[in-house]
């Protein structure tokens, strides 16, 4: 998605069940975020002062939690940066493709869960910024 920008971007509140014994989040396909789910992943044991993810993505679409603890998500779409601080298991931030992201102030033992519209395919990423930014401006 070339034409993408930080403001297609959603911050999304996700329904809290609440029980006695805690509180339950559910998300369905096409309900509660807008693609199917083909590849769940999470990130842990992020080392203090580490950042994660500096790179964008061509098709994929994603759905970005903090499941524990908190971390901040920089978007980038190459004129307009945006950073969403996430730090409750329900909020989520929609990201569609051909943004630049990077994951950073990790608190420890902190859980980013990852919903992903495609599975794993590295000719999916562009991992140099230079590149992306000639990617962004290809249209
Ligand atoms: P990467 O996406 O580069 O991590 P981050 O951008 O969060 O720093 O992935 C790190 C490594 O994990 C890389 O070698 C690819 C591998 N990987 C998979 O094999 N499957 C996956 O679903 C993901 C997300 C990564």
């Amino acid at each position: 998605m070339k034409r993408s920008t930080v403001f297609n971007c959603t911050l999304l509140q996700l329904p809290r069940i609440s029980t006695p014994g805690g509180n339950i989040t559910a998300i369905n396909n096409g309900i509660e975020i807008p693609f199917d789910v083909q590849r769940v992943y999470y990130l842990y044991d992020v080392p203090g002062g580490e950042s994660r993810g500096g790179h964008a993505h061509k098709i994929l679409e994603q759905v970005i939690i903090a499941a524990s603890g908190s971390f901040d998500l920089q978007i980038d779409d190459g004129k307009v940066k945006r950073t969403f601080t996430l730090s409750r298991p329900y909020m989520g931030v929609y990201m569609p493709a051909g943004l630049w992201r990077e994951l950073d102030n990790f608190s420890s033992g902190a859980i980013c869960l990852v919903l992903a519209s495609e599975e794993y395919d590295a000719a999916d990423y562009i991992r140099e910024y230079s590149e992306f930014k000639n990617y962004k401006h290809e249209v």
